[in-house]
């Protein structure tokens, strides 16, 4: 067991690209990082990596699409810590590569869903009771722009023409669950917050991960900042609701 001065943060997807990035500049802040990964060696690999680096970090297996693996994770973290004080939903997934939509499967469509929102939403909801034990505490969402339906409707953004009605929507549903959960939240002092890293260099939707890096896309510490900024809030601080980016606000 912890004493609750410790901010214990699980990571999902934490293994590499932004989640991993986000767990080493937490755990270098003081919190103690619980690194969320559906496959145990790549997890222990980077919880090796991390402690390398004066991190306080543990392996947590899990993939977001189990739910039996979710509720023994959960219980492990009861166990082991008491409490959580910081959910961050990151993992993520693109399984649609701008097929028109008119001929994507909505197998593949569904693909995305089960990783991006309802394993989302799974994992939020098991870890609802260790927030509350924790809390204040926060649910950080990873969400998208490509998932915002300001930036997709508007003519003079460059998201106008993108075109990924699987990952596109399944991101749009995210802010949803941030939106809705964030008001049911608000009486338990849990604050539920949607950030877009931006394009950034990561192997994110099957891009090789030592690619040199196109002109515009981010490094991943780039990508991991505003992520980074939401989790180091004070605890207790009431910001909620709301889905920004480096820049500042982005349009729902
Ligand atoms: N990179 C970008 O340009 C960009 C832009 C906007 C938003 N995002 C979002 O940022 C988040 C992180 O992406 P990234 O760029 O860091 O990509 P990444 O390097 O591909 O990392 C994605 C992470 O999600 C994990 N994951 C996938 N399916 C999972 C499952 N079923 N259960 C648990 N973990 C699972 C992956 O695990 P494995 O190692 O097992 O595959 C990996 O750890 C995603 O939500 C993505 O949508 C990325």
């Amino acid at each position: 067991m912890s004493d609750k001065n410790e901010i214990i943060t699980l990571i999902t997807g934490a293994d590499k690209g932004i989640g991993f990035e986000t767990a080493q500049a937490l755990g270098q802040k003081g919190q103690h990082v619980l690194i969320g990964a559906r496959n145990q060696e790549r997890g222990e690999k980077a919880v090796k990596q991390l402690e390398a680096a004066g991190v306080k970090a543990d392996f947590i297996q899990l993939d977001v699409t189990d739910k039996a693996q979710i509720k023994t994770a959960a219980d492990k973290i009861k166990t082991d810590y008491g409490y959580l004080s910081i959910l961050i939903n990151n993992a993520g997934i693109a399984m649609d590569h701008h097929q028109p939509a008119s001929q994507l499967s909505t197998d593949t469509i569904r693909q995305d869903f089960d990783v991006n929102y309802f394993g989302l939403i799974d994992v939020t909801q098991a870890m609802i009771p260790l927030l509350k034990a924790g809390k204040p505490a926060k649910i950080i969402n990873v969400a998208s722009n490509m998932g915002s339906m300001g930036l997709a409707s508007d003519p003079n953004s460059r998201f106008y023409k993108v075109n990924s009605l699987g990952y596109q929507s399944s991101k749009a549903s995210v802010n949803f669950a941030t939106i809705i959960f964030s008001k049911e939240l608000a009486a338990d002092d849990i604050t539920v917050n949607s950030v877009n890293p931006g394009w950034t260099a990561t192997g994110f939707g099957g891009r090789p991960e030592d690619a040199p890096a196109p002109a515009g896309m981010q490094d991943v510490a780039t990508g991991a900042a505003q992520i980074i900024k939401m989790a180091s809030l004070p605890q207790g601080d009431k910001t909620t609701g709301t889905f920004t980016e480096n820049a500042g606000t982005l349009p729902w």
